[in-house]
């Protein structure tokens, strides 16, 4: 076990702990946004801003990226931080200035508008879809770009997904709710990237459950572990 500093207090962490990671399980709330306990950290947001001293230095940096080590110390709410955390929700509001839960969190911190022009279509380059999709779905169907300022999260080319499997799981774990998913029929289409994808009926209810893909890929992840009957029926009817 490591021992760390957290605003004046002594506390313990676990040997490959991030920040953030060993404040939260210490019970200390750092505001997060793009942080998933089942999911590499990224860094992205930059709301999770703490102070750290180490060998005599200070500076500013994010807690889900940084590695817990002994005899760090942390300050997770000096005025220099929630300073910096404030510009960032103000940058983040302009990019997503229509998501209530940006404007929910962003009133947390005490930020009430953005002096930025807003300027985006609600994605706020978090990644969080990029790596569930990636690490926990393994459909590989989406991808960061380009650095900096300009990176974007997507699919490769800005192109519709060939790999998407229409899960949902990007949608679901989106955090400004910008991608999007609408079921017409037996069709369900993820809107942001332009993906419409057949859907299996049930066998017993009869209505669409699943996409084809996503059964597919099921088989094949599973290498027949599941016979293909079991999706024959939707979950309410096995
Ligand atoms: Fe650390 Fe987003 S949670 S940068």
């Amino acid at each position: 076990m490591l021992s760390i500093t957290i605003d004046n207090k002594q506390y313990q962490a676990e040997e490959g702990q991030s920040i953030l990671e060993a404040a939260l399980n210490n019970g200390i709330e750092i505001p997060h946004l793009c942080y998933h306990e089942n999911l590499s950290a990224y860094g992205g947001c930059r709301l999770c801003l703490v102070e750290i001293s180490r060998d005599g230095k200070t500076k500013l940096t994010t807690s889900c990226t940084y590695p817990a080590a002994d005899g760090i110390i942390v300050e997770t709410a000096t005025p220099k931080v929630k300073k910096a955390r404030r510009l960032v929700m103000e940058l983040l509001l302009s990019m997503a200035p229509d998501s209530p839960q940006l404007q929910s969190y962003a009133r947390k911190l005490g930020v009430h508008a953005s002096r930025f022009k807003p300027d985006g279509d609600g994605c706020i380059n978090c990644g969080l879809c990029v790596r569930v999709c990636t690490e926990l779905v393994g459909a590989n169907a989406l991808t960061f770009a380009n650095r900096g300022d300009q990176k974007t999260v997507g699919p490769p080319f800005e192109e519709e997904p060939e790999n998407c499997i229409g899960c949902g799981a990007c949608v679901l774990i989106c955090p400004t709710d910008c991608i999007g998913i609408e079921e017409n029929g037996d069709e369900r289409k993820i809107k942001r990237w332009h993906k419409t994808l057949k859907m299996k009926y049930c066998k017993s209810c009869g209505r669409p459950y699943m996409p084809y893909a996503q059964i597919e890929f099921a088989l094949q992840r599973t290498a027949d572990a599941v016979p293909e009957e079991w999706f024959e029926k939707c979950p309410d009817c096995r």
